[in-house]
């Protein structure tokens, strides 16, 4: 596990985000656990993910599902005991598979010791690890508002102060202007690394720090809720929070082939250089998140000029990642469902996913195709979803249980399922769909295994080619003698790509043609939702 060649494990893997509590129910509570993870570990090392992202599995109240920390150094009884997470660390590892634990330390919950402490004088010792303020005219200190809605300041009566809060009330922001606050989170981080974690996911990293004045945010016309009515330049993506992260990297590197990952939420159309910003050129996050592919809509153009833009402005020294799906959007399969074509989208969308330069992230039940559930009203639990969540159904619809199988429940559970199964579980599952060569699962192990065994995929330098026709995209990867392209079509009729002339070219995928096939450089036609793959060696003769 250790740095190879100049490479880190997860610049060439793969990461499979895992919902704990919707992947696999191991005690029959109806609740994903983390026994339940073991129990799969078999299923995803034969898909080829290099690692496990799973999302906050401490002790929580679960105002939002385990991102509202109560005890960041133990593990949520739902989710199992100390030993199970051993057991899964352990096993994952015997496995060839990395643990990414998801560290939420913009905020904790109202419940955390450090927050009860916090609140019980001004004088606490521990008053300046959140943040405190007095209001104005018995208004709160300034206009800024809670991203869940609501103002982003409580009012707590015990001592007639307000506190900051980003999301909900039950989440107060640490202040990581304080220098105690912040040594007892690399604690917290040490504590996990001395375990053998293998990476941290950040929750909300460009939230860390907030002005130190407290300044009112400019506001603007437009936006569905008063929060999107401002510009945030005073409550997040303070440039300072940029030094903490470098801070946050010479901790994590201390301990060898360790990773951070940042989730830096930039409302579209935001800055994808304020992005970038927290990479701090190799001295920050390992890696940050880009989602602008969650908003992309259906147009080769889209996403390729997504691509271009995250290149230009990462640079071949920082490594991007790119991602579909996560818990808190609609997953793509329904996103770009329309008219049932749905299947074939997902195969050109995965295609590109693992062909680009950068780690792909994906999310549990993607590569079955899984799709959004229609959840009722009453069916629904995200407290957050419920209460705040602006366009109804909230994000329960993509946390539904994985379907493992056509058994009740599809396998999830032997119990009750804490939300309902998607009812397409007898045809969408992953024992139905590993019988069945051609299936989306198959797409996915095929398209991992070609980017493991092609140095180029998962090294090689991007460059997009200068297809005109709107409807493509095509790019190629090089590294030493290799030279591979990648010729994805994105519309639902034919369309003429080409593939470079002088040289032979020989099948590594595709949709329709066969691998090891050869072709000559010059024009091919690529059917409806075509994917093509070819390789060739500089030096192989036309
Ligand atoms: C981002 C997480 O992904 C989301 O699920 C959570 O509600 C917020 N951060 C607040 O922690
Ligand atoms: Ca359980």
């Amino acid at each position: 596990m250790s740095e190879r060649d100049g490479r880190e494990w997860w610049q060439d893997g793969i990461i499979y985000q895992i919902y704990p509590r919707s992947f696999a129910d191991g005690n029959g509570d109806g609740i994903g656990d983390l026994r339940g993870i073991v129990e799969r570990l078999d299923y995803l090392r034969d898909l080829g993910v290099d690692g496990l992202w799973l999302s906050p599995i401490n002790p929580s109240p679960m105002h939002d599902f385990g991102y509202d920390v109560s005890d960041y150094r133990d593990i949520a009884a739902e989710f199992g005991t100390f030993e199970d997470f051993r057991t899964l660390l352990a096993e994952a590892h015997a496995r060839g598979i990395r643990i990414v634990l998801d560290l939420v330390l913009n905020h904790t919950s109202h419940e955390h010791l450090w927050f009860q402490e916090s609140r019980t004088a001004r004088d606490s010792p521990k008053r300046d690890w959140y943040i405190w303020h007095d209001g104005h005219n018995g208004q709160p200190p300034n206009n800024w508002c809670a991203s869940f809605g609501g103002k982003a300041w409580e009012w707590d009566e015990a001592t007639s102060q307000y506190y900051l809060h980003s999301f909900l009330p039950q989440q107060p922001d640490v202040n990581w202007r304080s220098p105690e606050l912040k040594a007892a989170m690399w604690d917290v981080v040490r504590y996990w690394l001395d375990m053998g974690v293998d990476g941290f996911r950040l929750d909300v990293v460009n939230w860390f720090l907030k002005d130190a004045e407290l300044r009112d945010n400019p506001t603007k016309w437009l936006g569905a809720r008063p929060y999107d009515r401002q510009r945030h330049l005073y409550d997040r993506d303070r440039p300072e929070t940029v030094e903490v992260m470098k801070e946050l990297r010479q901790v994590v590197d201390a301990y060898p082939a360790r990773m951070t990952v940042g989730e830096v939420y930039r409302e579209p159309p935001g800055s994808p250089a304020l992005a970038a910003s927290y990479y701090a050129r190799g001295e920050g996050l390992h890696l940050a998140f880009n989602f602008a592919f969650l908003y992309c809509k259906w147009k080769a153009s889209a996403f390729a000029d997504r691509v271009d833009e995250w290149e230009e402005l990462l640079g071949p020294d920082c490594w991007p990642v790119y991602t579909l799906n996560n818990h808190d959007q609609p997953r793509s399969y329904s996103r770009y469902g329309v008219g049932g074509e749905s299947d074939p989208r997902a195969r050109v969308a995965a295609a590109m996913l693992f062909t680009l330069r950068g780690t792909p992230f994906i999310y549990y039940g993607e590569e079955i195709g899984m799709r959004d559930g229609t959840l009722k009203k009453a069916e629904l639990h995200d407290p957050v979803g419920k209460r705040y969540w602006p366009f109804h159904p909230g994000r329960d619809p993509e946390r539904t249980p994985m379907q493992w199988d056509d058994a009740p429940h599809a396998g999830f559970t032997t119990g009750t399922p804490w939300l309902p199964v998607n009812d397409d579980f007898r045809e969408v599952n992953v024992w139905r769909q590993d019988r069945d060569p051609d299936s989306l699962l198959h797409w996915y192990r095929a398209l991992i295994r070609l980017r493991r065994r092609e140095p180029a995929l998962h090294r090689g330098a991007y460059r997009r080619l200068p297809d005109t026709d709107a409807a493509l995209f095509t790019y190629s990867r090089e590294w030493e003698h290799d030279r591979i392209v990648v010729l994805l079509n994105f519309d639902r009729m034919p369309h003429e790509a080409h593939v470079p002339a002088g040289s032979t070219w020989e099948v590594c995928l595709g949709t329709r043609q066969r691998a090891g096939d050869t072709l000559p450089g010059g024009p091919v036609r690529l059917a409806a939702y075509e994917v093509l793959i070819v390789k060739t060696r500089r030096g192989a003769g036309a």
